[in-house]
Parts: C-alpha cells; sequence; structure tokens
C-alpha cells in the first residue's frame, strides 16, 4: 500500500522547531506585528512597511460591525443553547456567505479578471456593469444595507492605500464600476467593505482565492468576544418572544376521519 504523503511549503520543523515560510518562528516572535506574521504566512514574504499598514487597515476595518449581524446572532445564540465559545465562533464563521463578508473573492475575481481585459478602467466598467445588468446579476462588493451614500470603511482603506501607493488599477476599476452602476440603474450601490478590501487586496497581488480568509481572520476576533460576552454576561436559552414572531400558516383544524 503506498504511504499517503502531504505536501506544503508553509510550514517545516527543523530540529524540532516551527519555521514559517523558511523563517524560524520563534525569530519573529516579538519583532514581527500579528498583521506582518499573517502576510507572510499568506503570500510567502514579509512586507514592507507599506504593505503591513495596509494589510492591518483591512484587518481592523473588518474587526466588527454591530450585534445584529448574521454572524454574531449565530455565534451568541450557539453559545446560548449551552455550547462552549469555539462552537459559537465556528457556527458565526459559518454565516459568511456571498450576503455577509464572503463577496470578497466573488468580487476580487471580478476585478482581476476585468482589470487584465485591455482598455481603459472607465470603458472596462461600463461594459462589466452592463454584461451584470444584461444576466441580471448583482455584482459582489456593491451595495449596503445601511450604507446608501458610501461605506466610510471603504473610504477609510483606499485613503491609506493611497497614502501607500496600493491604490491602482483594480481599485481605480472598482470606483469606476460604482459610478456605472449609479448611472445604468439609477441606484446608489455604494462600494462596500467587501468590494474595497476586494480591490486593495488585487493589486496587492494576492490571488482572488484567498479573498474570503481576509474577512475571516479580522472579524474572528470580534466572534471571540461577542461569544465570550454572551458565555459570561447572558442567561443561556435565547429564544424569539411571541411579539416577534408571526404564524401565518393554517389555523388550528380537525385531524381527518380515519
Ligand atoms: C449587500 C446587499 C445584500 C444589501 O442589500 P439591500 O441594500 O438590502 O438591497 P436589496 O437586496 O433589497 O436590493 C435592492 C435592489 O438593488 C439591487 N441591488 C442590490 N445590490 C446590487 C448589486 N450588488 N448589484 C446590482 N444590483 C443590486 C437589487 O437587485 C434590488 O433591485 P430590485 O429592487 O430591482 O429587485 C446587496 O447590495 C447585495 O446583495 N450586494 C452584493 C453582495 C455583497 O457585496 N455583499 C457584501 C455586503 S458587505
Amino acid at each position: 500500500m503506498t504511504k499517503l504523503k502531504w505536501r506544503t511549503a508553509i510550514t517545516d520543523h527543523v530540529d524540532k522547531e516551527p519555521y514559517l515560510r523558511g523563517y524560524r518562528l520563534l525569530d519573529l516572535v516579538g519583532k514581527y506585528s500579528f498583521s506582518q506574521v499573517a502576510y507572510l504566512a499568506l503570500k510567502g514574504e514579509l512586507p514592507t512597511p507599506a504593505e503591513a499598514r495596509v494589510l492591518d487597515a483591512m484587518f481592523v476595518s473588518v474587526i466588527d460591525h454591530g450585534v445584529a449581524v448574521p454572524s454574531v446572532v449565530a455565534d451568541r445564540v450557539v453559545i446560548s443553547g449551552g455550547n462552549p465559545l469555539h462552537v459559537g465562533v465556528a457556527a458565526g464563521i459559518l454565516t459568511f456567505g456571498e450576503a455577509h463578508g464572503g463577496a470578497i473573492e466573488s468580487a476580487a475575481r471580478v476585478f482581476q479578471r476585468t482589470a487584465a481585459l485591455e482598455g481603459e478602467v472607465a470603458d472596462l466598467a461600463r461594459e462589466r456593469v452592463a454584461q451584470s445588468r444584461a444576466k441580471k446579476e448583482r455584482l459582489p462588493g456593491f451595495g449596503h444595507r445601511y450604507y446608501k451614500e458610501a461605506d466610510p470603511r471603504t473610504a477609510k482603506m483606499f485613503a491609506i492605500a493611497k497614502e501607500e501607493n496600493f491604490y491602482g488599477r483594480h481599485c481605480a476599476l472598482a470606483e469606476a464600476m460604482m459610478v456605472e452602476l449609479k448611472a445604468q440603474t439609477g441606484r446608489s450601490l455604494v462600494l462596500n467593505v467587501d468590494g474595497g478590501i476586494a480591490a486593495i487586496i488585487s493589486d496587492m497581488g494576492f490571488d482572488w482565492r484567498l479573498g474570503k480568509g481576509f474577512f475571516i481572520i479580522g472579524r474572528t476576533v470580534g466572534l471571540v468576544a461577542h461569544g465570550y460576552e454572551e458565555l459570561t454576561r447572558e442567561r443561556p436559552f435565547r429564544r424569539l418572544t411571541e411579539d416577534e414572531m408571526t404564524y401565518d400558516g393554517v389555523p388550528p383544524r380537525s385531524l381527518p376521519e380515519k
């Protein structure tokens, strides 16, 4: 029988010590920040100070967004059912889908594939928006339940990306698409935090398939905080109250005669 072999270019053990991307882990400890080492793990090289600052800005931007979002509700409800911290946090992470955090991947794919085409950003944006409208598709990374004029998190991240020279063709394309969406739909569909991260990581040279990872890393901190608060401050068994639900099925009725 052949022996199952695993391959990795991420970590190794040398003389019983862990190495990350070729660097001795203990040499990194105390010298590099969490974001810098996260960059090393994800990209394979240590970041420049500019890359580290932009990555840090993205992690901080997504750390929390209130108690009512699907991931925090799931986290707290699962813990409230009598489960430990990690189970609640895992439940929260499982809610990350296209409408919540998960659009980074698909938005980065759209930006990377469109920006790779020849042409001016404004023309590419017009064509890509028209294409999605013809297919009746929602463009990932645009629109927000609360923010109708601008997503302030995207604005802040873009300002930092500009200061550090990471506002390139992908960020410009993303903003041009937002303008086109308004022109073609008449709706204000802001470039949301997922779309902002998707554009910046694309300008930083990350593969779109890593997209959701940036949201997972940042938001998990928030989920741990919420889970811990639920565990230590709230009584178990959260449930909806009668005035929070409606029954719209058939009224009470008798069983049919046998
Ligand atoms: C985030 C989102 C769920 C917010 O939705 P919302 O503000 O409550 O808006 P609704 O889902 O009620 O949609 C309202 C209208 O805008 C349109 N719309 C919303 N987002 C759109 C998008 N990204 N692209 C195209 N049209 C969009 C809808 O089709 C709908 O049109 P209709 O009324 O003609 O059917 C929504 O904008 C979306 O699905 N965006 C794409 C996914 C995404 O980026 N998610 C990450 C969020 S941080």
